[in-house]
């Protein structure tokens, strides 16, 4: 798992695997590794939660046997709390739920931790910020999503922007330690909006081009 000081060097990209190829993805992660990625984004869904279904427990298994860099899991289903063991023992580092898919996420987050993972926690561009306020002390990571969940390729939300800056602005007021992290139509033209966040995810835009000079330019480094 890697370890973060606030505030970081630069930038993490977490480059979103579903827009990798699903018949080579140990080929695509090590690729994704090679070209400077940070973390590799897992987007697991339910056809409930959002109207998609993707990657599995035993998919994430296979996935951490060969994994390069430590799995960002963000997990987009109902009920996360009858997953959120088999997730982790699958090889999660960090495991976000969303704030909606949950009745009582402060509980689910201590698990997370207590079973070995980061926490995380996110929200759907329609949810104020204020329903993740009373977690933020119990997180590693905040995950704004800058679309609604559910599909790549969509394009980036500007109205999501303030959460990031007030994300950061309360980190410091109450010194919690959260990574800020972006989701959702992330690009080089979009890139310029996410200044107060730490992670970005990528999906199109990274596979869509040359993933080195993709990610370095995410980075700000070209
Ligand atoms: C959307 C997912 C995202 C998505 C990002 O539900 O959470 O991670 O795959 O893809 P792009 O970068 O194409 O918007
Ligand atoms: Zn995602």
């Amino acid at each position: 798992m890697s370890d973060f000081k606030l505030p970081l060097t630069e930038k993490w990209v977490s480059p979103s695997l579903l827009s990798a190829d699903f018949a080579n993805l140990e080929r695509d992660m090590n690729a994704l590794a090679a070209a400077g990625a940070d973390l590799l984004h897992v987007d697991v869904m339910d056809g409930h939660f959002v109207p998609n279904l993707t990657i599995g427990i035993p998919v994430v298994e296979s996935l951490k046997k060969v994994a390069p860099l430590p799995l960002d899991v963000h997990l987009m289903i109902e009920k996360p709390e009858r997953y959120i063991e088999g997730f982790i023992k699958a090889g999660s580092d960090y495991l976000t739920i969303h704030v909606e898919s949950i009745e009582k996420p402060a509980d689910v987050l201590r698990r997370i931790r207590e079973l070995g993972a980061r926490p995380g926690i996110t929200l759907r561009p329609g949810t104020p910020l204020s329903a993740v306020e009373p977690y933020l002390a119990l997180v590693d990571l905040v995950l704004v999503m800058t679309v609604e969940p559910g599909f790549g390729g969509q394009s980036f939300r500007e109205d999501q922007v303030p959460k990031m800056a007030e994300l950061k602005r309360l980190r410091a007021e109450k010194n919690y330690s959260y990574l800020i992290e972006v989701d959702g139509g992330v690009s080089d033209k979009t890139v310029q909006q996410c200044a107060d966040a730490d992670v970005l995810v990528a999906g199109s835009y990274v596979f869509k081009n040359d993933l080195r000079s993709a990610i370095r330019k995410l980075k700000g480094l070209a």
